[in-house]
């Protein structure tokens, strides 16, 4: 945020040059005495002025006479919320949708479809709701431990739940009253035990010619897979309006496809000598489907490596090289770097913390992360993956304070960011959002290691297990 007391320039000539977001995003709020005013170039602008207005208010930041003026550095600020391994439900995601606003977030991402469990009504479909919404194990680790099971919603040990449409067209109204958007994620052709023990019809044969109902991956061989996610997107599209589909597209391990007749079949007949063809043929596929609707797919960094057509976006989160490699190929890509974005890593020395994932991702740690200035960068966003966040109140403590240090680089250039600055700014704010009952990571108990921003030795060895 700028405060720039007293330049003469109109509002209007200082937002002239700006990217398009930019522009219509960009406000004004200037304090005098007792009489406040904004510029704003459209409802959007205005939006974030307010929202700054009633940050400031809750701060107790009561300045006599000031100008803000200011506008965001990138066009997607985001966060997604893993609901498949642990679901949390429709006043939580709206709760956070407020958070979001107040921080001047303007891309909400859920995660609705994984092998923990199916998190999206389909009226088409009913049975991927009936079948695999619902799992023995309150914890994705007694889940695991148990052997994976699904169960109904009437088993006394059924855990989990969903979205029906109307509580995700409820959220998707809810966000645009804040100017959020929603993108909805459904997974493919990797992550997806949860569709194959639905359908086991659907899925990859066996060298014996069996059904693989345990199977990580779709089949691409099977043109009744196509068949299903054509379906399950354009219910999905019909909920959800923005531009942009998330297909995943991560961490298909292909095991069965080499073994699989339909498989083999579909190589065969489209000429391909590797099973990763598969991945790009299936990732292609649904890509042009979205397209041809005038929708836009984003994917995991790994769709890449397969072939995509130029529309598609590409989502970097092994580290930034995919984003690198998919800008310098032309592609539009949002930033989420697992080195930076991803907040299931351990926030603070793993002896203090709750179990989580991952090398050391501490408050200072996410604040020097830059997405940089290639205008292929959409923008950024972190990623809350909930395999080890069973609650609402574990989700919160992960996210915040550091969903502030995301919203602050998706605003402001990193000439103008000052760390230490930051951390007290951030300790404010966290007691705000104490009092507006949000849970948080504890500041007052963050350790010198984690506060300096350090992961590693000057050698490049990772020492914070070590702790
Ligand atoms: C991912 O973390 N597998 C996208
Ligand atoms: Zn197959």
């Amino acid at each position: 945020m700028e405060y720039n007391p007293g330049d003469g320039m109109s509002f209007r000539r200082k937002t002239q040059a700006l990217p398009e977001f930019a522009r219509r995003e960009a406000y004004q709020i200037k304090i005098k005495g007792t009489r406040t005013s904004i510029k704003a170039n459209s409802a959007e602008g205005r939006f974030r002025a307010e929202q700054t207005l009633k940050k400031m208010a809750l701060l107790g930041e009561k300045p006599e006479r000031c100008t803000i003026f200011d506008y965001p550095r990138y066009a997607h600020r985001g966060l997604m919320i893993d609901e498949s391994r642990s679901f949390k439900g429709k006043e939580f995601i709206k709760k956070q949708i407020d958070a979001m606003a107040l921080l001047g977030l303007n891309t909400l991402h859920l995660h609705l479809t994984d092998a923990a469990g199916w998190r999206i009504e389909i009226k088409s479909h009913p049975e991927l709701t009936q079948k695999a919404a619902w799992r023995i194990g309150r914890t994705y680790a007694e889940w695991e431990k148990n052997g994976y099971p699904f169960t109904t919603v009437d088993d006394p040990k059924a855990y989990g739940g969903y979205y029906t449409r109307e509580d995700l067209i409820e959220i998707v109204q809810y966000a645009k009253q804040r100017f959020i958007n929603v993108i909805p994620e459904i997974e493919m052709p990797g992550h997806s035990m949860e569709v194959n023990r639905t359908y086991p019809e659907l899925a990859c044969l066996d060298s014996t010619g069996h059904r693989r109902n345990w199977a990580w991956d779709l089949c691409p061989g099977n043109e009744g897979v196509f068949k299903l996610l054509e379906d399950v997107l354009t219910e999905v599209m019909d909920i959800f309006p923005g531009k942009y589909i998330h297909i995943g597209g991560d961490e298909a391990v292909m095991k069965d496809w080499p073994v699989c007749v339909n498989c083999r079949k579909r190589m065969q007949e489209e000429g391909f000598t590797d099973v990763r063809q598969l991945q790009g043929y299936l990732v292609r596929r649904m890509t042009s489907f979205l397209h041809d609707r005038g929708r836009t797919a984003i994917g995991w960094d790994e769709i890449l490596e397969t072939g995509i057509p130029d529309d598609a976006v590409v989502q970097s989160w092994r580290g930034s090289t995919g984003g690198k490699k998919a800008s310098a190929a032309g592609h539009k890509v949002i930033m989420s770097p697992n080195t930076h974005c991803y907040f299931d890593y351990y926030q603070d020395l793993i002896r203090k913390e709750p179990l989580a994932t991952g090398e050391l991702t501490s408050l200072h740690w996410v604040y020097t992360y830059d997405p940089g200035d290639d205008p292929n960068v959409l923008g950024l966003q972190a990623n809350l993956w909930c395999e080890k966040v069973p609650t609402p109140e574990h989700a919160e403590y992960m996210l915040y304070p550091r969903l502030f240090a995301i919203a602050e680089i998706g605003w402001s250039p990193s000439g103008q960011r000052d760390a230490d600055e930051f951390r007290a700014r951030a300790e404010a704010l966290l007691k705000v959002f104490r009092a507006l009952g949000y849970n948080g990571f504890d500041m007052e108990t963050e350790s010198d290691f984690a506060k300096a921003g350090l992961r590693r030795t000057q050698q490049g060895e990772i020492i914070y297990p070590l702790f």
